[in-house]
């Protein structure tokens, strides 16, 4: 079996710690070293259930800090590197671009010069479609799509990409990129769309809906990337980016609607108590009007598949989130954050 050791970056975060779980029951004699700055979005609570030991360490650390990076390099022995860590939600990226800049770009410059210092087998940056920028009515992003982002965050993303790239064609340094659609599932910080509503119905408070509600995404499960990210470090071509989509598009007002639907459903309120929380607001500056995957390269190339429909992965996720209410309570009081600081003497940056 696999002798491989992981560098998780970001691994406390939403996607990050679904893909921790995913490798570790799919692939039990990797070694996995989860390393994260634990930041406003980042929870030691997401990896609950995973014992440091033999196969398995947490590092708190940041992908700004060549030093800390150098030392769990050299300390591990890392053949594969997969980056998640960033700064990852658009609206914050509108109200303070720099700390996105600083993280996403010169963090991920900084983690490839480790990684290139040390020498890999592989490094893996977790990208996503929002870098191509917006799409009209029709026609699907594919990894042939210019690089055209409109938003901070997408901007900082395709920085990393570009840097990505460039680290493989001037250094051999054997990176590969994967963009991917929205992801939805357990674990996802409640500022993100799905979790958002869905606490604010069993709250009953307002859901506020941008613009006309018609920006249309495409959805896939986390589990899905999580599995598509293992195929493309696996078997992926090196200096090539993979897209990864679920081939599900739904305009956001559909969403918040079937969300509260089912919290309605899940709850016993009467249908159409939650629905009547949508509240329109002043649409995002720069809001893309719609993202859509063309994923044939991965499926083709890699022979990936997503395994879940949303028919069955959103009923699931809400009632993920009605079954851990206490996780996303926790959250929203603050209190985890209270947590670390008592654990790692200091207080987390908000
Ligand atoms: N959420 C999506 O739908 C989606 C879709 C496509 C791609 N992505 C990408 O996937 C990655 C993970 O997204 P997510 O939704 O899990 O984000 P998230 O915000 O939930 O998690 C990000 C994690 O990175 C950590 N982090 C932040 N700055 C760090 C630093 N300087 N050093 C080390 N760790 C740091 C945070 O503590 C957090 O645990 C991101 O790179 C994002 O751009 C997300």
């Amino acid at each position: 079996m696999s002798a491989r050791v992981l560098l998780v970056t970001g691994a406390a975060g939403f996607i990050g710690a679904n893909y921790v779980r995913h490798v570790r029951n799919a692939d039990p004699q990797a070694r996995i070293v989860a390393y994260d700055l634990l930041t406003y979005a980042g929870n030691l609570e997401n990896l609950a259930g995973l014992t440091e030991g033999d196969n398995y360490r947490f590092v708190k650390g940041d992908i700004r800090d060549a030093k800390a990076l150098d030392a769990v390099f050299s300390d591990e022995k890392i053949t594969h590197v997969v980056n998640f860590a960033a700064e990852s939600h658009v609206d914050r990226s509108i109200l303070g671009p720099e700390i996105f800049v600083d993280v996403n770009i010169r963090g991920t410059q900084i983690l490839l010069e480790a990684a290139r210092r040390h020498g890999v087998e592989r490094f893996l940056q977790v990208s996503t479609d929002e870098v191509y920028g917006s799409l009209g009515p029709s026609g699907l992003f594919t990894e042939q799509t210019p690089v055209a982002p409109n938003s901070p965050y997408s901007a900082s993303k395709a920085g990393a990409d570009h840097l990505a790239r460039a680290y493989y064609h001037t250094y051999n340094l054997p990176t590969l990129i994967t963009r991917c659609s929205n992801n939805y599932g357990p674990y996802q910080f409640p500022e993100k769309l799905i979790p958002l509503m869905l606490i604010n119905c069993l709250e009953g408070k307002p859901l506020p809906v941008y613009g006309d509600g018609m920006n249309v995404r495409d959805w896939l499960h986390v589990s899905d990337h999580a599995s598509a990210i293992e195929v493309v470090l696996a078997t992926g071509r090196v200096g090539e980016a993979y897209n990864i989509g679920g081939n599900n598009e739904w305009p956001n007002i559909e969403i918040v609607k079937r969300l509260a639907a089912l919290v309605d459903e899940r709850t016993g309120k009467a249908p159409g108590t939650s629905e009547a929380l949508i509240t329109y607001v002043t649409d995002r500056p720069g809001h893309d009007r719609r993202y859509a995957i063309d994923s044939t390269k991965i499926r083709d190339e890699l022979g990936w598949t997503p395994t879940y429909t949303f028919e069955a992965g959103l009923p699931e996720t809400v009632d993920w989130y009605l079954e851990n209410e206490s996780w996303w309570r926790r959250i929203i009081s603050g209190e985890y954050r209270d947590y670390y600081a008592q654990m790692y003497g200091e207080r987390e940056r908000l």
